[in-house]
């Protein structure tokens, strides 16, 4: 049976569909079946992370309504050949979600894959709580910033309110991603350690990844960076798919080049 995995926050724009593109390309590319299932229904982007906006014909909503079914609906990844996708739907409600429906789906995703990675919309109403319903694990991505730290706490909260393995009595693994660091802001006290963070939220890291411009160069290309191996968050991507599969991997957060080391 497959792991499903929800990548959520409480804050919006704090870096989870770039998360999900990179970490399941990540798994795929360590020989793990992934589907990555886009839950942001309106708004949908990591088509664009993926590079795969033009190969959609269906979508998530498409298979829970009938109107196809759903190997008609994957798209397979252009490189990662284990890696497939399912689009939300651009044009449709975000209410348009419903519990049974989505429960199907996953079940039968859960025969097939070893992974089933949902990228969550920002927020707390709506699809979010659909994304978490029946998750196994979540990847909780943060800023270092307050805002950030303290609606992840709230989503915290909720997930072990309400999702299907709380109301059994069990408990779903949780993790924390930091996201978009900046240690020189850090070393001049301008912004929350990693420490600060884990502190507040009291939930076990998984990753570090620096603030990192590659990543806007990636999206528009339509390559996750994690494909851009000598980048940094490439390097942190990778690490965090390594943790996934329960690698123990030490946290380190790459310095920008060889040369900003040197003068240090
Ligand atoms: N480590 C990083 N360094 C630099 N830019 C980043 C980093 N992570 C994400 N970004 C950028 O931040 C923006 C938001 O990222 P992303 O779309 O992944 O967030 P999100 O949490 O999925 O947003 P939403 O809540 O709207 O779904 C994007 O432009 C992305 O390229
Ligand atoms: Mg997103």
């Amino acid at each position: 049976m497959g792991i499903v995995i929800t990548v959520t926050s409480g804050k919006g724009g704090v870096g989870k569909s770039t998360a999900v593109g990179n970490l399941s390309v990540g798994l795929a590319n360590r020989g793990k079946k992934v589907v990555a299932i886009d839950f942001d229904i309106g708004l949908r982007n990591l088509d664009m992370i993926l590079g795969l906006e033009n190969r959609i014909v269906y979508d998530v909503i498409d298979v829970m309504e009938g109107k196809c079914n759903l190997n008609q609906a994957l798209i397979n990844d252009k490189k990662a050949k284990s890696l497939y996708f399912l689009p939300a739907s651009q044009n449709k409600d975000k209410n348009i979600l419903d519990k049974e429906k989505v429960k199907v789906l996953i079940e039968e995703l859960k025969q097939n894959f070893d992974f089933i990675i949902i990228d969550s919309p920002a927020g707390i109403e709506g699809g979010f709580e659909h994304a978490i319903f029946w998750a196994d694990r979540a990847l909780i991505v943060v800023t270092p910033e307050v805002s950030s730290v303290r609606d992840a706490d709230r989503v915290i909260g909720i997930i072990d309110a309400k999702s299907d393995k709380a109301r059994e009595g069990k408990e779903v693994g949780k993790h924390l991603i930091i996201n978009r660091i900046k240690q020189d802001l850090i070393k001049k006290g301008d912004m929350m350690s990693s420490d600060d963070v884990l502190t507040i939220l009291g939930i076990p890291l998984i990753g570090l990844v620096p603030e990192d411009e590659k990543i806007v160069a990636a999206t528009n290309s339509g390559e996750p960076v994690i494909y851009n191996k000598k980048t940094k968050s490439a390097k942190a991507y990778e690490r965090i798919s390594d943790r996934i599969l329960g690698k123990d991997v030490p946290f380190v957060l790459e310095n920008d080049s060889f040369f900003s080391r040197l003068f240090k």
